[in-house]
């Protein structure tokens, strides 16, 4: 087992391995004693996971109940925080008590918004089943509910009390493909070796090192600026065009591809500018091959991905935070006037 620290306004220890919901039971009460344990998790969960948790859970004497909503993004909002909150006071869970988030991004931001706000903030701890959220949202103390308006428009930071990332719970996922592209990311900023491991070795052998290497990336990326406000834009590479594309392709096209075609323009754009060996693009594309990710998206013109990428921003005017890369493992923030942005995006497209 691997253990990362999260240096956060209030740390927290993120557990990484193959076999650790077995574990869990011995590892909460390491964090504290608590009565009684609520699990949230939706039914697909539930059915691959419930029975497992539920176990680990008794064997070390707790008491759990386990609460289910419908998988999917569709579920992540106020009706199902509703019902949460319902589920939490009918099963009388007090402030000493513990929520668990078993399952992907969805459970995760949920959950931890209802632990945040349920009787003022309780603690909570996460239990990531899916390649994002094992590597980017269980992570970092992001927690939200969408609005019919937009997604993640209701939220707050909440950090959980500890992280428990079982990477064999990944092999009864297909998911794999659409969380790679946030490792990729990860390895774009900081991690040249954990690139050339996506290029060369076999992911599946090499979960554990792979997550661990994507999590203290992102770990040490939040703990320099916990709320947001500088440093941690980095995490943002490729995600504003990626979220023009995730737009204009009205969310057919998943987070996790739109931010690989995302990444693939901005290098291009790299590149293009003069900011970026070209060999680096190509080696990136190569590794798209690999994990089947498209560079491109032909949904839309560049236009209509610019304009909705920037529509926000745009209506601010004056500069806007880019992150560019300038080698694997260093990309920085550069500002530039949104009236430079279009020419810079354009000069990579117009050479892809
Ligand atoms: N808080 C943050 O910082 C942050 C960061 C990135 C993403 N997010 C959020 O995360 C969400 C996306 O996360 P996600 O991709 O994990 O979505 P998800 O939770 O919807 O999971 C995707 C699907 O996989 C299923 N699933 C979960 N674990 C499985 C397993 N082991 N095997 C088979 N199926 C499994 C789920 O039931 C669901 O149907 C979005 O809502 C996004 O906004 C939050
Ligand atoms: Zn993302």
């Amino acid at each position: 087992m691997k253990t990362l620290e999260i240096a956060s306004s209030r740390p927290y220890k993120v557990l990484i391995g193959s076999d650790l919901l077995a574990e869990v039971g011995t590892q909460i009460k390491k964090i504290g004693e608590h009565e009684k344990i609520a699990v949230i998790c939706d039914d697909v969960t539930a059915a691959l996971f419930g029975a497992r948790l539920k176990e680990s859970l008794e064997k070390s004497g707790a008491v759990a109940c386990f609460f289910s909503f419908p998988n999917g993004e569709t579920s992540k909002n106020i009706t199902t925080l509703q019902q949460i909150y319902s589920f939490l006071l009918r099963e009388e869970i007090t402030r000493s008590d513990l929520i668990i988030a078993l399952g992907g991004g969805v459970v995760g931001d949920i959950t931890g918004f209802a632990a945040a706000t349920y009787l003022r903030g309780i603690d909570y701890v996460q239990i990531p089943t899916t390649l994002i959220s094992q590597t980017d949202s269980s992570v970092g103390g992001k927690t939200a509910v969408n609005l019919p308006e937009g997604k993640n428009l209701c939220g707050c930071f909440h950090s959980p009390r500890l992280v428990i990332c079982d990477t064999g719970l990944l092999k009864e996922s297909f998911l794999i493909r659409e969380g790679i592209a946030e490792v990729i990311k990860c390895a774009l900023l900081a991690d040249p070796e954990l690139f050339s491991m996506l290029e060369n070795g076999e992911v599946a052998t090499s979960l554990d090192e792979i997550v661990t290497r994507a999590i203290a990336i992102k770990g040490k990326i939040v703990a320099a600026d916990e709320w947001d406000v500088g440093e941690r834009q980095l995490l943002n590479l490729g995600h504003t065009l990626g979220h023009g594309v995730e737009k204009c392709s009205n969310f057919t096209v998943p987070h996790g591809i739109a931010v690989a075609i995302g990444m693939s323009m901005i290098l291009s754009a790299c590149v293009a500018n003069g900011l970026l060996d070209e060999s680096v693009l190509k080696r990136l594309h190569l590794l798209y091959k690999r994990f089947d990710l498209p560079s491109t998206y032909d949904g839309a013109t560049l236009e209509e991905i610019i304009r909705v990428a920037f529509s926000d921003k745009k209506r601010f005017g004056g500069d806007i935070n880019l992150i560019v890369c300038s080698d694997i493992g260093a990309c920085s923030i550069k500002k530039m006037p949104i009236s430079q942005l279009d020419a810079f995006v354009r000069r990579g497209w117009s050479g892809r």
